[in-house]
């Protein structure tokens, strides 16, 4: 067991994780689609120790401004390209349980296990657009507790294809003319109600056996499923007592399914825009938020949760018979929680929200000095809120400079944060 540490995620979306980050001049959004640009990046974030990165995907372009720009490459082959450019760094690539097959998943991602000697991470989601069913046979988009009862029995097919192969079946003995132990590879037949799968794998075993299980989604199911499989968790990041409570929900899930308390690692989302001053960050703030307009939140109401909403004025509150109990909501059900309550408590208007997620879809946008950065990191790890942080940011590459330069010694000081890799896989890394 190596010493408790925060661990840090880059998700990284190089055309920034502010709604105009990529407007911003200092972004370089002309090389969105140069791999070298990827290249320069993951290497910097390995320099600077970081655990993992992180790329998000979904399967269509909804209609919102900034959305064409979300999944710009296919996560696993991009993250393929990266593993070979990198030695010790997690390479997260996001799959969908609804709109894949666990046969496909499990072999793409003992190859990049492979490929990267045991740094592979699948981060699971249960996509939620409807856009996303029209590329499937414009089929609708399975209810929220079809999508998670899928997800089990798709991690469950994908799990029993990785153990199909024993860690040493691999013979490849010259001599005695021996390549496999067939002995040792074994069909899983597999029969359920979603999937039919006979294996064994194409495969053998990957390096670290299971390669590591990621999770979005934080509704009650999310978090039943997250206490069954996962390994990591996204948590959503915008206030410390609601971050502790999730965290508390997601170590009692892990306990009900029979798994260590801790098992999970709680990674809050974070997006921070920093300067010298406060002063000076607020500006930076102010400056994206001119380029950012209100009208995505229509289209985001309408993807993220089924909210039609195009007849509320920007400015007028929104009327509460408009929006639903939480079970309804189909799609982004976790966030829904989260915006309904702004709505409620707060009396947020449709403008309200688009300022609210225009810094960060995901929450925890943060605005202030590196010193109060690094204060706030180390008190939330400090009382168990949560285990790391999966860190976004407005647009590259400044502001990764000032995180890595003038956030991360300052933990590093405090004995929060590593200085150097331990040896292991990516798996190792998560379990210290
Ligand atoms: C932090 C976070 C990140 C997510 N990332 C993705 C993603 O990259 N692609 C995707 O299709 N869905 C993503 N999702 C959606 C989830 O997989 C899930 O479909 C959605 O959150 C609804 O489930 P929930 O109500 O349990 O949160 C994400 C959700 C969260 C909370």
């Amino acid at each position: 067991m190596t010493q408790r540490e925060i661990h840090l995620n880059l998700f990284m979306r190089l055309q920034g994780n502010h709604l105009s980050g990529w407007r911003h001049p200092k972004n370089r959004i002309n090389e969105i689609l140069d791999i070298d640009y990827y290249i320069e990046i993951a290497r910097k974030v390995e320099a600077a120790k970081f655990d993992s990165l992180f790329i998000a995907d979904g399967l269509s372009i909804i209609n919102h401004p900034w959305k064409g720009l979300s999944w710009l490459f296919e996560p696993l082959t991009l993250l393929s390209a990266l593993a070979v450019s990198t030695k010790h760094i997690g390479l997260i690539a996001t799959a969908s349980t609804t709109y894949s097959d666990p046969f496909s998943v499990a072999r793409a991602f003992a190859s990049l296990d492979h490929i990267s000697k045991g740094r592979a991470a699948w981060n699971i989601v249960t996509t939620f657009h409807p856009e996303s069913a029209a590329n499937f046979g414009d089929r609708p988009i399975p209810e929220h507790a079809t999508r998670y009862d899928r997800a089990a029995e798709f991690v469950d097919v994908v799990r029993k294809l990785w153990d199909s192969w024993e860690a040493d079946a691999l013979v490849r003995n010259k001599v005695q003319g021996t390549l496999v132990d067939y002995d040792k590879v074994h069909a899983i037949d597999h029969k359920g109600p979603y999937f039919d799968v006979r294996g064994p794998l194409t495969s053998p075993r990957p390096p670290q056996g299971h390669p590591l299980l990621v999770q979005a989604g934080a509704s009650a199911s999310g978090q039943k499923f997250a206490g069954a499989y996962a390994d990591a968790i996204y948590a959503p990041g915008d206030d410390f007592d609601q971050t502790l409570a999730f965290t508390k929900q997601i170590r009692e899930a892990t306990e009900r399914s029979g798994r260590p308390r801790n098992a999970i690692s709680v990674l809050a989302a974070l997006c921070p825009v920093l300067a010298d001053t406060e002063q000076a960050a607020k500006n930076i703030a102010q400056e994206l938020h001119e380029l950012s307009t209100v009208d995505h939140v229509y289209g985001s109401m309408r993807s993220w949760f089924g909210l039609e909403l195009s007849e509320v004025g920007p400015d007028e509150p929104i009327p509460h018979e408009l929006l639903p109990e939480p079970d309804q909501v189909q799609g982004l059900r976790s966030r829904y929680e989260q915006i309904l309550r702004l709505i409620k408590d707060k009396n947020y208007t449709l403008r309200d929200i688009a300022k609210h997620l225009e810094g960060s879809n995901d929450g925890g946008y943060f605005v202030g000095t590196p010193e109060q950065l690094a204060d706030r990191l180390g008190h939330w790890w400090e009382t168990g809120a949560v285990d790391g942080f999966n860190l976004s940011l407005p647009y590259y590459d400044e502001p990764l400079d000032i995180f890595i330069n003038e956030v991360l010694p300052i933990l590093q000081k405090r004995g929060q944060f590593r200085s150097n890799y331990a040896a292991g896989t990516l798996r190792d890394r998560f379990r210290g």
